[in-house]
């Protein structure tokens, strides 16, 4: 078939020298004739010549078979090195961070698609600084072009949604074509969206700050009171008794405060073990305004409470539950308006986002002031009132609501929330109404 093996189809590739001989035979043949060499002399000749021809032909297969094995070896390497690149390239492109590869001018050469998906998908070849305005991260692309070392840049991305993105920037110097240099420079660009780390970050900040905050404003007025007594109150026994009845509440709101604390981290901590147990709910809700009817009489309220789908058991932790009710009714008595009614639901409600099974609904409703509806996105923050002096007067922490969120994430559930200044404010808990830890029976 192929060129090479048709010249001597028949004869072995090892025999093919010999047929140099046959030039050789007629010379020596020819010689003899004319007599100018002997037989013998002849003869040797030829033995000389077929023992070098012998010597060629091995040695140029020798080489000739190592060159077949470096072809083959070679085209092995370059289908591993194709294979290889490939699979760099498809894991660079299937990365959710963006990746881009810039060359010594800052332009653009390769992008993954997080990168075209986050920058646009116009910018190859483009100089990076349209797209990714900041001084910081072009200054440090211009110091690793002149010097080769990496930098780490963390910048503002955005103006709508400002997001936190760290940049690390490295020189990746490749052997060049050019004859010039025997090095050629590009720039790795890794982009990291750390805006949940600064949010975490920041929200521990503020926590600290504002749970000091809330212990130091009841300590001060302690303080002061101490001082107060020791000096121009030492004989007055009217003023005394005012300023003892203060400091003790402000010693028992000291004391809800650091019990809301412990509880929000025993809960945060119990975050990701799911709920165990089964909840009666109407007997628990029951048992809640017992607990808080010596309260509800103090403002001449009342209580109405409906089961009208006749929910029973809910999974959940009785303990927690108790304290989410406990939390909601002492908010509806605390701001709701004297001598009216609380009225509490229970109903069951189906495929509510963000839950989509079936629920157990408790919904509180209370008249009274009411909630501005620009505040109510921010009601289970930690520390957020509407009114933080009213809250405060109340003996509020406010940290009420954040518990009631931390518990119903544990729970799988969800709450909401409906007012109307002046009117009503109702609170809705969804708890889903079967367990989806639970193996189906
Ligand atoms: N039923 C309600 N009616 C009016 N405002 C409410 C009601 N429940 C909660 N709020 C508002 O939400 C804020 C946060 O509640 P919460 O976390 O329980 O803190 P606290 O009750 O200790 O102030 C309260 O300060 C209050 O302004
Ligand atoms: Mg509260």
């Amino acid at each position: 078939m192929t060129k090479k093996n048709s010249t001597f189809p028949s004869l072995p590739r090892e025999l093919r020298p010999l047929l140099l001989m046959l030039p050789l035979a007629l010379v020596l043949s020819l010689l003899i004739y004319l007599e100018t060499i002997s037989v013998t002399v002849a003869f040797v000749l030829s033995i000389v010549f077929i023992l070098c021809l012998f010597q060629l032909s091995r040695k140029y297969e020798q080489e000739m078979a190592e060159l077949r094995r470096k072809i083959i070896l070679q085209e092995h390497e370059s289908r591993d090195t194709k294979a290889s690149q490939l699979l760099l390239t498809s894991i660079m492109e299937n990365l959710a961070d963006p990746f881009l590869l810039l060359d010594a001018r800052k332009r653009i050469l390769m992008a993954n698609k997080s990168a075209l998906d986050m920058l646009g998908h116009d910018i190859l070849r483009k100089d990076l600084s349209l797209f990714i305005r900041s001084h910081e991260v072009n200054d440090a692309i211009g110091e690793t072009i002149e010097s080769g070392t990496s930098h780490t840049v963390e910048y503002l991305y955005g103006n709508v949604m400002p997001r936190n993105l760290l940049v690390r920037i490295h020189a990746l110097d490749i052997p060049s074509q050019d004859p010039a240099s025997s090095l050629k420079r590009y720039i790795f660009l890794s982009i990291y969206d750390i805006t949940p780390i600064k949010q975490a970050e920041q929200m521990r900040v503020d926590f600290v700050a504002n749970a000091s905050h809330e212990l130091r404003t009841p300590l001060a007025s302690i303080l002061g009171f101490v001082e107060t007594l020791q000096g121009p109150a030492r004989n007055d026994r009217e003023a005394q008794d005012r300023f003892l009845k203060i400091m003790y509440d402000e010693a028992c709101r000291m004391t809800r405060l650091v019990d809301d604390l412990l509880s929000l981290s025993k809960i945060e901590r119990e975050a990701h073990i799911p709920p165990s147990g089964m909840v009666n709910l109407p007997t628990l809700i029951d048992s809640v305004v017992e607990t808080l009817a010596v309260r509800l009489r103090k403002k001449d309220m009342s209580v109405t409470f409906r089961n009208d789908d006749h929910i029973d058991m809910v999974p959940g932790d009785y303990d927690q539950l108790t304290q989410v009710f406990q939390n909601l009714l002492d908010n509806a008595i605390k701001y709701g308006r004297e001598n009216s009614e609380i009225d509490i639901r229970l109903y069951k409600e189906t495929a509510t986002p963000p839950l989509d099974v079936q629920t157990c609904n408790v919904s509180i409703t209370n008249a009274g002031a009411g909630i501005p509806p620009e505040h109510i996105p921010r009601l289970t923050e930690r520390f957020y009132r509407v009114d933080t002096a009213r809250s405060r007067s109340l003996g509020g922490t406010g940290l009420g609501l954040a518990i009631v969120k931390h518990i119903l994430q544990r729970h799988k559930g969800h709450i909401r929330f409906e007012s109307e200044v002046n009117k009503y404010t109702r609170v809705t808990v969804s708890l889903p109404q079967t367990n989806s830890e639970a193996p189906p029976k």
